[in-house]
């Protein structure tokens, strides 16, 4: 469970500070597909940045699996992050000069797991998003559907426990934004806690629960479990 309790972002300080979440408080079911909805601006990207632990609060806490991230250090928050979140981004962020493997194996680089050991799980969690012919291609080469099933990859790789998806049907066509949904919503299928960011009412039915933001608050929340 993720649970967020009287949860305030502001942007700046003073007169010039902009809110990006007013006081929203939550629960997120783990091993659930949640869907975030609401217009530009309302604060859904605010929100995953600080669920991934990638931003700070100015107010409140967050809770996860019983653990305060809000008073942690810099270095447990890394610690944490690494080993629970996965993220997917609408632009990927793929290192496109990099093969696929290596950009998969990055997660794995970065909590020193050796060279044999990451190779297999990469190519094991490739062969499972289709992409075991592409293992050695170049980032940079393939079509973005390809390339967010890669970045999904990256996301899965370390085998956390929560996936982070911001729009990651933002920059593709529906048949592969349609393909990266059916992937997200086997992923939570599979246990995983996914939470979603999407503007698309279509993919959004595929939630389990849809949460929709206001002007940094909850506006409504639908559960079609
Ligand atoms: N780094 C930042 N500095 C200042 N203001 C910010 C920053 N990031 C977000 N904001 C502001 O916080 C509010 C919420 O932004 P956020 O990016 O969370 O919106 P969003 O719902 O993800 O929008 P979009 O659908 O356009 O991605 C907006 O008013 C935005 O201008
Ligand atoms: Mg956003």
């Amino acid at each position: 469970m993720i649970r967020l309790k009287d949860v305030t972002k502001e942007y700046g300080k003073g007169s010039s500070a902009v809110i990006g979440l007013d006081d929203i408080s939550l629960d997120i079911m783990q091993g659930k597909f949640t869907i975030i909805l609401g217009q530009s601006g309302c604060g859904k990207s605010t929100l995953m940045n600080l669920i991934g632990a990638i931003d700070n609060v100015t107010k409140g806490t967050i809770i996860i699996d019983d653990k305060d991230i809000t008073k942690m250090s810099r270095d447990s928050l890394a610690e944490f992050r690494n080993k629970h979140i996965g993220f997917i981004f609408q632009a990927f962020h793929l290192e496109p000069a990099y093969s696929v493997i290596d950009n998969v194996c990055l997660p794995l680089i970065i909590s020193n797991v050796r060279r044999g050991a990451r190779e297999k799980r990469g190519e094991e969690v490739l062969e499972i998003l289709g992409l075991k012919d592409k293992i050695r291609a170049k980032a940079g080469n393939l079509s973005g559907g390809q390339k967010q099933r890669v970045a999904i990859a990256r996301a899965l790789v370390h085998n956390p426990d929560i996936i982070l998806a911001d729009e990651p049907t933002g920059n593709l066509d529906s048949k592969n934004g349609l393909e990266v949904m059916s992937i997200l919503k086997k992923i939570a299928d599979d246990g995983k806690t996914v939470i979603m960011v999407t503007h698309n009412l279509e993919y959004a039915k595929l939630g389990d629960v849809v949460i929709t933001l206001k002007d940094g608050r909850i506006d409504s929340i639908v559960n079609n479990l």
